[in-house]
């Protein structure tokens, strides 16, 4: 089976710099020998290319640098439907997480010509369900995934027309514990599922990835996982700008990425917020890199 990596390094969508070096570190942190070494072939990777900051201005208050993130989203949503069309898995490594609108767009538009709808599961420390009107900081890594169910701006609830990208009964939320005051009853009203820390503290990550797959995979083609790094604890990823205490620990991460290996639906995955320059040594990537290892399929034994 062959890989597609696509490097998106964006931080358009966050206040703290620095997500735009992901790419750089993750190969660092030897990526793709890492996927080859499981047995899978790294056939391409593809750049998709970003702006930078201090080359933009946004007037855009309440959805920062929407413009910019439009564009590369586009851009990336067209990279994943061609290569999800060629047969490749697209591993999709950020920049923050505003992406997610491009990278799942692209999918579903892909399974949509085929009539077929895609499963989400987004792991996260917040719900990243802000809207415009909604969002405390106009940020639009907090926006992406109320975009992927059809609210908010119609520009990026429209990539490749996909409206809405996802089905929310077939989105499931793993991990949250930060959300905002006006972002909680979009939550609860969306129909989206939601796991937080306390129902994995209740009863276990085992069985809310068990519960998580039966809904994602419930009348789907396939899921994808779109993973914020900064659902993990902070003491295991301490490389991601908007760190919250009292994560998903590190074997609970790796049980989840485990248990999508074996279901063997998973289309996809994107890993986002590495901020290597609030790292230590390159840790985070390099922990990130065995998620996403366990992810492909690698077992202990
Ligand atoms: N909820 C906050 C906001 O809307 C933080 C979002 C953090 N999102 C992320 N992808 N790290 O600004
Ligand atoms: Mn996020
Ligand atoms: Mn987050
Ligand atoms: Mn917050």
């Amino acid at each position: 089976q062959a890989v597609h990596i696509i490097n998106v390094p964006l931080d358009l969508g966050a206040s703290r710099r620095g997500t735009d070096a992901g790419p750089s570190a993750f190969r660092v942190a030897g990526l793709s020998a890492a996927l080859q070494r499981l047995g899978y072939t790294v056939s391409q990777e593809t750049d998709i290319p970003v702006p930078a900051m201090e080359t933009r201005k946004t007037d855009n208050a309440s959805a920062r640098f929407k413009d910019e993130i439009l564009t590369v989203c586009q851009e990336l949503a067209s990279t994943t439907l061609q290569v999800m069309d060629a047969g490749e898995i697209p591993l999709v490594i950020g920049g923050d997480h505003s992406i997610a609108m491009g990278t799942v767009s692209g999918l579903s538009a892909h399974f949509a010509k085929a009539q077929k709808r895609l499963g989400l599961i987004w792991f996260d420390a917040h719900g990243d369900m802000n809207l415009p009107e909604s969002s405390p900081s106009g940020n639009i890594h907090g926006m992406p995934l109320s975009h992927l169910i059809g609210m908010g701006d119609p520009d990026l609830s429209n990539i490749l027309g996909a409206h809405p990208a996802v089905d929310v009964k077939n989105v499931v939320l793993i991990g949250i514990r930060d959300i905002d005051r006006i972002e909680r009853e979009i939550i609860n009203k969306s129909g989206v599922t939601a796991f937080t820390m306390r129902e994995i503290d209740e009863i276990g990550m085992a069985r809310v990835a068990r519960r998580a797959l039966e809904i994602v995979n419930d009348g789907t083609a396939g899921f994808h996982v779109s993973f914020d790094l900064d659902g993990c604890d902070p003491e295991v990823i301490p490389g991601t700008g908007t760190t919250v205490p009292g994560g998903v620990s590190y074997r609970e991460a790796h049980l989840l990425l485990e248990e999508c290996a074996a279901h063997g639906g998973m289309t996809s995955m994107e890993v986002v917020e590495l901020n290597p320059f609030l790292d230590h040594r390159n840790v985070s990537a390099e922990r990130a890199v065995t998620l996403i290892q366990s992810a492909f399929g690698r077992s202990i034994l």
